[in-house]
């Protein structure tokens, strides 16, 4: 059965917006996995702009489906992820200038160091995923890194805007997922999926996690508006003086 994970690090943006406790991202996995999450996805950037070293640790204490840790290739964090032992880390890409993930990782041009990286969170029983573009190269270079999953950035077919675009983007993205499920490795996709555009995502075979955030947040956000301004009117609305 397909398992979807629900990022969070939106809510960790919204804390840091005012630099306060609140909204924070361990109630929101909480509430996350109340509505039926099958698992918890965070990225801890190295600049920390949402999401921060307290979060993961814990997270780690309370997700109780999967925590998946996002992360770039870096000594830093690939120590943390070494202490904090996730259930699972996703190789990233990061920029510093970005404003979220952009592209998936560049496996060809550093598969050895990739490959050393999965083996030392493998050795911490860390499944491994690798965030890739659906570029035949590049995932047939991530599966000689020995990951144990391939999560298929699906930015460029969630950003299409006609039908025949967005046909062109499932095609590489069904191939490439082909390729990941024929070397025996997970099929996970990920980035832009959205409640208008997940189906076809959903629907190719073999499919076996999604990781979803800014829309699930933006619904959240939006559907919560009602409930929020109804019970601080009513405790307003409490005091009978005025
Ligand atoms: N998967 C990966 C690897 C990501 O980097 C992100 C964004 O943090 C997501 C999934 C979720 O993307 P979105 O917020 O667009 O749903």
């Amino acid at each position: 059965m397909i398992e979807l994970g629900v990022n969070i690090d939106h809510v960790a943006t919204v804390r840091q917006a005012r630099r306060e406790m609140e909204p924070d991202p361990i109630w929101a996995a909480a509430m996350a996995e109340a509505g039926g999450a099958d698992g918890i996805t965070v990225h801890l950037r190295e600049d920390r702009r949402h999401i921060s070293d307290r979060d993961v640790a814990l997270l780690r204490e309370t997700v109780f489906t999967k925590l998946n840790l996002e992360m770039a290739c870096v000594e830093e964090i690939v120590e943390i992820a070494c202490k904090t032992v996730p259930d699972q880390a996703t190789l990233v890409p990061e920029r510093r200038e970005e404003i979220t993930t952009e592209g998936g990782l560049d496996v060809t041009g550093q598969k050895d160091s990739i490959r050393k990286i999965v083996r030392r969170l493998q050795d911490r029983n860390i499944v491994v995923s690798l965030f890739l573009d659906p570029d035949l190269k590049q995932i047939e270079a991530a599966i000689e890194t020995g990951c144990n999953a391939i999560e298929i950035h699906t930015g460029c077919y969630a950003s299409t805007r006609n039908e025949h675009d967005q046909n062109t983007e499932l095609t590489r993205i069904r191939n490439a997922g082909k390729m990941i499920v024929d070397a025996g490795l997970r099929l996970h996709a990920g980035h832009g999926l959205a409640y208008n555009n997940v189906l076809p995502i959903a629907e190719i075979p073999n499919m076996r996690e999604l990781n979803i955030g800014h829309s699930i947040i933006c619904r959240a956000f939006l559907y919560g508006i009602p409930k929020a301004v109804e019970q601080m009117k009513r405790l307003i609305r409490s005091v009978s003086n005025n």
